[in-house]
């Protein structure tokens, strides 16, 4: 299982908050992209991805997303957009799985982090300035970390404790990231 977290500070927290333009919604129009470029290849969806979303902007407490590969995902941004705000709408703070493979719980980015890690996951937060993922080895455990557009605001002073890996010298959006991930993992699955 790859597993990956987008944080989000701005990403909205209630389904009354998403109505048309997703760019209006805290960025979810980044949301929907790096939903589709960590799920999706030329004509399938990955079968052994996990994605954990943390939003913690307007409309209410701070939620957390879960996506599990399945083939009832939609794929398109249409369609996307309408089931996490179908989520938001039906969340009611305890986890809860709303569509198959899709959950949602209100809890914030610290509780996530250090639940994982309460799993024996090994976080890992990206960072252009971290190590050189080539340099990293991996044994299906990890979790990778990634921020939104402004990248991890005041949440960098929690995050110091935990190791950062880059994916290259130059700063990507998140969505990019998530494709190089990926990337990097299918070159080595023989390694797992
Ligand atoms: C668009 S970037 C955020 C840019 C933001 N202005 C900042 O200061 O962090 C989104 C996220 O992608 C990840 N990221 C971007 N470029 C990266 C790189 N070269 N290596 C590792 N992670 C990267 C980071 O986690 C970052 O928070």
């Amino acid at each position: 299982m790859r597993e990956f977290l987008y944080y989000s500070k701005k990403a909205v927290t209630s389904g009354k908050l998403i109505h048309g333009d997703m760019m209006k919604a805290g960025r979810m129009d980044i949301v929907l992209n790096v939903i589709i470029q960590i799920f999706f290849i030329s004509n399938k969806m990955r079968d052994d991805v996990k994605l954990h979303l943390v939003f913690e902007g307007k409309g209410g407490n701070p939620k957390h997303l879960i996506f599990e590969s399945n083939p009832e995902m939609p794929i398109s941004k249409k369609d996307v957009g309408g089931l996490i705000k179908r989520m938001l709408y039906k969340s009611s703070g305890e986890l809860k799985e709303i569509f198959p493979g899709c959950f949602i719980e209100d809890k914030n980015f610290e509780s996530v982090l250090r639940d994982l890690e309460k799993d024996g996951k090994r976080i890992l937060v990206l960072d252009e300035r971290g190590k050189d993922i080539r340099k990293v080895k991996f044994n299906g455990g990890e979790v990778f970390v990634m921020g939104d557009h402004e990248g991890f605001g005041k949440k960098k002073k929690f995050l110091k404790g935990f190791e950062k890996i880059s994916v290259g010298p130059v700063v990507y959006f998140a969505s990019q990231v998530g494709v190089l991930i990926n990337g990097e993992l299918d070159r080595r699955l023989s390694d797992y």
